[in-house]
């Protein structure tokens, strides 16, 4: 069995274009319908029942438009909301958290893990409970880097003020160092940690800059790649893949609740390249949405 529909993903903005990315390079058969709700992003710094209340309003829109399984391509959604949206819709739902967490606790080999993540992802805790739940024994050191996402929106990925905030942010983890670059100690217990997991959206951009200061013996691993693989196996298990005939051509399509210049120019910054079929959508129209009755898909 194969299922030409496409996969929905949602994200509070144009971050979620890093798991997009990842999505189309690990299933390149599949057609994506991408959500970002621009009109609201930052969802990182907000109250829980806001990110519950927009993440259900987006989610009914993709829902709607018929896809055969979702991505909630958002760490703090995925961390504030998926359980809801696991309730409400009859369809598969894969967040980013569970597979960055498998991740961290199979890449560590001294079984001390950091992540890094929004405030309101940190909060939940989220992250330190799925990381426990694959291995018990693993330490989980988290900490919040809000300066980061509006960073990378601003198209600052490298040079040496992003160094400079990068290391600057870290210090708390991984310890701080002096004008010369030499550890001031004592280091926090935090600094032992040998992987280093990026938990949010735009991290993955920010991937060098972390790595240089993380150094060479902290592995740097992302949910975004490791919600792509989660997806493919996803599919296959659910007989969901996409047909693959020769010249079906997969389609692209996201849609935003901002203005369509401005996504393409944040898209424009974050990635280089443009993103070409970008449309406005409407949501929350149904003020029912997060206590309303659910959605039930037919499959
Ligand atoms: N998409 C968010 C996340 O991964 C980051 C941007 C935001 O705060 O909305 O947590």
């Amino acid at each position: 069995v194969t299922d030409a529909r496409p996969i929905g993903v949602f994200d509070s903005g144009v971050g979620g274009l890093t798991v997009l990315r990842e999505i189309l390079r690990r299933t390149p058969d599949e057609s994506t319908l991408y959500l970002g709700d621009n009109a609201r992003a930052p969802y990182g710094t907000r109250p829980d029942r806001e990110v519950l209340r927009f993440s259900t309003e987006a989610l009914d829109a993709l829902v709607e438009r018929d896809v055969k399984a979702i991505v909630v391509a958002c760490n703090t959604s995925t961390a504030v909301a998926l359980s809801a949206a696991r309730r409400r819709y009859d369809l598969p739902i894969l967040g980013v958290i569970r597979p960055g967490a498998v991740t961290a606790a199979l890449t560590t080999r001294n079984r001390r893990v950091g992540v890094i993540a929004t405030p309101a992802t940190i909060r939940s805790r989220a992250y330190f409970g799925a990381i426990k739940d694959e291995n018990p024994a693993v330490e989980v050191y988290e900490h919040s880097t809000p300066a980061f996402v509006p960073m990378v929106e601003a198209g600052r990925l490298a040079g040496p003020d992003v160094d400079a905030a990068v290391a600057e942010a870290l210090a708390p983890l991984l310890g701080e160092r002096d004008a010369g670059g030499e550890f001031v100690f004592p280091l926090p217990p935090s600094a032992r940690i040998d992987t280093l997991l990026l938990g949010c959206t735009h991290y993955p951009l920010l991937r060098s800059a972390i790595a240089a200061v993380a150094g060479e013996h902290i592995a740097i691993v992302d949910s975004a790649t490791a919600t792509a693989s989660a997806l493919a196996e996803l599919l296959s298990i659910n007989g969901l893949e996409a047909p693959t005939e020769l010249r079906r051509q997969p389609t692209h399509v996201q849609l935003t609740t901002g203005d369509v210049a401005v996504f393409r120019s944040i898209a424009g910054r974050m990635f280089g390249d443009g993103f070409a079929d970008v449309q406005p959508v409407e949501v929350g129209r149904t003020s029912a949405a997060a206590g309303g009755p659910a959605i039930v898909v037919a499959r």
